[in-house]
């Protein structure tokens, strides 16, 4: 620092150092280095600024790629927002001739054909990249249709207002998206006039209250973001918490028992059978423990169903759902000749 400061003041001080004694040479170097110690700051806080500057025309830029992305549904007079008590949807869940693609036009979904009624567990079965998620994103138009038509009762979801369409539908993707702020802000997102009864009873319902109960600041403890101080299976049943307040006609859940043990993962699928029998219950898994205590399984290969098994078709009797690396397959079975049992 004294020999950087030193050549840069040599050409300040040289002409100077010539005429004067060495004494006050000194002070005059002891002046400039004072000189130098006020320039810090304001050189500091130039360096702050401008990192300040730089994080502002990022967000600008990210604010207008926002701004500039296409709407995701142009309004439309056949779009008429319903009311209320019309907005709330009634009847089966009806996937007629439905196709799919993403952006990269590779089909996810092809003619599928499917229904699934209020009170009835609907199971996806079928190997990784087959189209299960796709499946559950094409409800609430994440993923558009190229052809076919979704319903539910009688709205087809391609006439129906963005809004209505999502508030009857609780989604719970396969990755969880958590927020950075509160276990409350995370489960009452978009919900936030819950009761303190509604959020306790989808607590139990996803076996979460122990937890909530064990953390000093009980739902106010803070999560970072993305939930890196939870585990994967707290993440799981926050992100399933959260679709059950929705209190939805439709339940969409993706995996939402991937990383639970089997004792909780029997414990929420048995309170989803019990409280949630009179909703429409779309899941995704690759757990045969699950599979089995459904009403229909669906299996899909490549975009397309399968099978689709019911327990209707077996007259009563429990599905027998076993799924292996690369297939899957059902089969009708007895209560007792099922060996999940
Ligand atoms: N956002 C996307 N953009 C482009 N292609 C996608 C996208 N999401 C999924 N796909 C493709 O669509 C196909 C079906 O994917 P999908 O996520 O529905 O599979 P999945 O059955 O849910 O698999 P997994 O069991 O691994 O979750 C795959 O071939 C996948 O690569
Ligand atoms: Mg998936």
């Amino acid at each position: 620092m004294t020999a950087s400061a030193g050549s840069l003041l040599s050409p300040f001080c040289r002409g100077q150092r010539r005429r004067r004694s060495p004494v006050f040479n000194c002070l005059l170097d002891g002046e400039a280095y004072a000189y130098i110690g006020l320039l810090r700051s304001p050189l500091t806080n130039l360096a702050s600024t401008l990192t300040t500057l730089q994080q502002a025309a990022v967000s600008l830029r990210r604010t207008f790629e926002y701004l500039d992305s296409p709407v995701e549904q142009p309004p439309a007079s056949s779009y008429v927002r319903r009311s209320n008590v019309e907005a709330v949807f009634t009847g089966d869940l009806v996937f007629e001739a439905v196709s799919a693609c993403y952006s990269n036009n590779v089909p996810a979904l092809r003619g599928i054909s499917l229904t699934c009624s209020p009170g009835q567990i609907t199971c996806v079965v079928g190997s990784s990249g087959a189209g299960k998620s796709s499946l559950l994103r094409a409800v609430p138009r994440l993923l558009e249709l190229t052809s076919g038509t979704i319903r539910i009762g009688k709205h087809d979801t391609r006439t129906t207002s963005l809004h209505d369409l999502r508030n009857q539908i609780a989604y719970a993707p396969q990755e969880p998206a958590i927020i950075r702020g509160t276990l409350r802000q995370n489960l009452t997102l978009g919900m936030e006039a819950a009761s303190e009864a509604d959020i306790d009873a989808v607590l139990e319902a996803c076996v979460l209250g122990p937890l909530c109960r064990d953390l000093p600041y009980g739902l106010d403890t803070a999560v970072a973001e993305w939930g890196a101080s939870l585990s994967g299976g707290q993440r799981q049943r926050i992100s399933l918490a959260r679709a059950l307040l929705r209190n939805a006609h439709v339940l969409l859940l993706d995996e939402i028992t991937a990383n639970l043990d089997p004792a909780t993962e029997n414990e929420i699928v048995s309170n989803l059978q019990k409280h949630y029998r009179n909703r429409i219950l779309l899941m995704v898994t690759h757990r045969p423990t699950v599979a089995e205590r459904a009403d229909q399984v669906v299996s899909m290969v490549s975009g397309k169903i399968e099978q689709t098994t019911s327990k209707q078709s077996s007259q009563g009797g429990s599905l027998s759902v076993s799924l292996s690396d690369r297939d899957t397959f059902i089969s009708l079975a007895s209560p007792q000749a099922s060996p999940w049992q």
